[in-house]
């Protein structure tokens, strides 16, 4: 796993890059995609690009970490709609080819066949992730089994908290969700981690220099052949200089 301290916009323009260069060595490679604000910067590079003929998504497949149970896609706060309106109504690609996984009517076992679809579409080529303030990657609350699948969770009540903004109050802020397990993403052949702010410093600074823990979800990355995290000044600001 390898760390990279950068200020926030060279952050987004490295990952992006990443992206393209992925796409257009690649032009039908399959990318893990996440939501929430981590990924937006990045997000709207990859607009740019596409609109600028830099890079195509006309081939490519995309697969969504998670989704709200109980959200249907219409929702304005289901993942869904997030990835829609902000990013695939505004490239090229085929909605067809887009997968977030569905909250509604999910149940455990049917859970599992996202992992199948994601196996029969070749594997994850890149991975995009951002962090929970406790230490969650997708809605692995910590506690989850390191050989997890995608499965139902129970939302801590930190996560609840920490997305309320996006609600009216956090009572509506749904209690369960739909997430791609640890193991799951440990499948990705390539994964790149994004955490800027505050708010982030101390799973970093657990993430830096603990061992690997299911009570931090995201130190499973250290067990990944290729994976980069990316940390802004202020996520970075409790490590050891
Ligand atoms: C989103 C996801 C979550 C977020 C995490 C950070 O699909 O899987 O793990 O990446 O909660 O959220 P932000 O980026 O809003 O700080």
């Amino acid at each position: 796993m390898e760390i990279k301290i950068l200020d926030t916009q060279k952050i987004d323009e490295e990952v992006a890059n990443l992206f393209i260069e992925t796409i257009n060595n690649k032009p039908n490679c399959i990318l893990g995609l996440a939501t929430g604000s981590s990924p937006l910067g990045v997000y709207a590079l990859l607009v740019k690009a596409c609109k600028e003929n830099k890079v195509s998504f006309k081939q490519v497949k995309t697969f969504n970490l998670d989704e709200y149970v109980g959200l249907d896609g219409n929702h304005n706060q289901s993942y869904r709609y997030f990835m829609n309106h902000n990013l695939f109504d505004h490239i090229d690609i085929d909605k067809n080819n887009t997968r977030v996984p569905s909250g509604l009517n999910m149940t455990n076992e049917t859970a599992k066949q996202y992992d199948k679809e994601i196996e029969k579409a070749g594997g994850i080529d890149l991975q995009i992730l951002g962090i929970g303030s406790n230490g969650h990657i997708a809605f692995n609350e910590p506690g989850t089994p390191l050989d997890s699948l995608t499965h139902i969770v129970t939302l801590d009540e930190s996560t609840r908290k920490d997305n309320a903004r996006f609600f009216n109050s956090i009572d509506e802020v749904p209690t369960h969700a739909v997430s791609m397990g640890l193991a799951s993403i440990m499948k990705a052949k390539k994964i790149v981690l994004i955490a800027t702010g505050p708010k982030k410093a101390k799973a970093i600074k657990a993430l830096v220099e603990g061992d690997v823990t299911s009570s931090l979800p995201v130190s499973v990355l250290k067990n990944h052949p290729d994976a980069t995290i990316y940390v802004d000044f202020e996520a970075a600001s409790l490590l050891n200089k």
